[in-house]
């Protein structure tokens, strides 16, 4: 309706059909989003978004992890908030408690499952003796089963205990978070697959990552915020170890960014597909790989240099050759393999995590719903959209 039509309708209106107007104009249709009060936070993945996990079971990244926020290490893979915890600030609740610690956590708003070196698929090579963590997506998914059932008992019991878990409509209330897979495609490169042969696993990781956000589903999650993965050839654990890759113009591996795109599409057709079939649940993709890439694209416009380079670590050209907080020994002098002089100004933190300044600039992106499928924000992710 063109506006003056609609201005000759209006003329000629009683006040009665005009409050009724006016009332289906502001009483938002079916469609529309709502802000949404999560009371809780459940968060599945890798090291992106661990708060502790693989700390509490093995041991925690030694100094200086967590210099800059936490001033000590607590188990995150950065030298401070990691994305999950600005989730988790912009609703107003607190860090969430590993599910593994059993040590002073308090699961009131939540809990993580997710570990550092967790891959979707069930890994072959398993810490201490290989690289992944044991907790891989499928466990997680049976460790939130096993939550849900204790908090029931502990409920039910009452006591000090009761009052350090989630009531029980937090469960159908709570958002849900996914930030996986990228160690399922760098262990296809460390185990000497070939780039072609890696790409030609990634529909068979998208569907077990579909299959435990089913499973998750069915004990009553119904809002899902899941990420993609990051542009993995842009970190200095791809460049370091592959450095007869093809470079982009921004100095990034083409070709393992090109796995981690066919990755991020299959997800987001599989997730696109899931909507349709489980229409009361809300699931929002979010592209997490095109924020970060920006940052290396561009790293001076976010106040960064040397985007290739980690903070922390020792030696070659990305400065990964010692690891983060590792001491060695040069010439008989122990040297510990530490910060640069100021993270902030750094995109990488260590090998492939990325730094605080980092991901609260991807948070923030992410957050207005720019890069999500459908395109809503963070808060209001507890929408339902199924286009038909
Ligand atoms: C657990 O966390 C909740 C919410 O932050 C808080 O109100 C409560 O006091 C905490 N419980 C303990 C024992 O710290
Ligand atoms: C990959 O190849 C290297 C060099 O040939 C070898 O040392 C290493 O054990 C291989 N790794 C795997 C997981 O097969
Ligand atoms: C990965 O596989 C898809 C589907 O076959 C293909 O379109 C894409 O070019 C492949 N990418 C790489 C880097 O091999
Ligand atoms: C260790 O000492 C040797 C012999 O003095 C010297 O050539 C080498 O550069 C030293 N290495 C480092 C890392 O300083």
């Amino acid at each position: 309706m063109k506006f003056m039509e609609k201005f000759e309708l209006l003329r000629h209106m009683s006040l009665v059909s005009l409050i009724v107007l006016i009332l289906c104009i502001i009483t938002p249709p079916i469609f529309a989003t709502r802000n949404c009060d999560f009371p809780a936070i459940f968060s599945f993945g890798a090291s992106n978004v661990d708060t502790g996990g693989l700390a509490a079971a093995f041991q925690a990244p030694p100094s200086p992890y967590g210099e800059t926020y936490f001033h000590r290490s607590t188990g995150r893979f950065s030298d401070g908030r990691i994305i999950l915890d600005f989730i988790a600030q912009s609703f107003g609740l607190p860090y969430l408690s590993p599910y593994l610690n059993s040590l002073g956590s308090n699961f009131t708003h939540g809990a993580n499952f997710a570990t550092g070196g967790s891959t979707i698929n069930i890994p072959n090579s398993i810490i201490p003796n290989g690289i992944f963590s044991p907790f891989s997506l499928q466990i997680q998914y049976i460790q939130f089963k096993d939550f849900i059932s204790k908090t029931n008992l502990i409920r039910d019991q009452g006591g000090v205990f009761a009052t350090l878990i989630p009531k029980e409509d937090y469960f159908s209330k709570a958002l849900y978070t996914f930030d996986i897979g990228q160690n399922d495609l760098i262990g296809g490169y460390f185990g000497n697959k070939t780039i072609k042969q890696v790409n030609a696993t990634v529909p068979d990781i998208v569907n077990n990552f579909i299959v435990n956000i089913k499973n998750i589903y069915n004990l009553g999650a119904r809002s899902f915020w899941i990420h993609s993965t990051v542009p993995s050839g842009c970190t200095p654990t791809i460049l370091a170890n592959f450095p007869s890759a093809i470079k982009d113009s921004y100095g990034c591996a083409k070709q393992y960014n090109e796995v981690s795109q066919y990755f991020n599409l299959k997800l987001k057709k599989a997730l696109a597909q899931l909507r349709v079939d489980l229409p009361l649940a809300a699931i929002t993709y979010v592209d997490i790989y095109s924020p970060k890439y920006s940052l290396f694209q561009n790293p001076k416009k976010y106040g960064f240099e040397l985007p290739h380079v980690a903070c922390c670590g020792y030696g070659g050209k990305y400065n990964i050759r010692v690891g983060c907080g590792e001491t060695i020994n040069i010439n008989g002098t122990k040297i510990v393999a530490g910060s640069c002089k100021n993270p902030s100004t750094r995109i990488i933190w260590d090998g492939s995590h990325f730094t605080e300044a980092a991901n609260k600039i991807v948070f923030d992106q992410i957050s207005t719903g720019a890069f999500s499928d459908p395109p809503i924000s963070l808060n209001r992710a507890c929408t339902s959209f199924v286009v038909y």
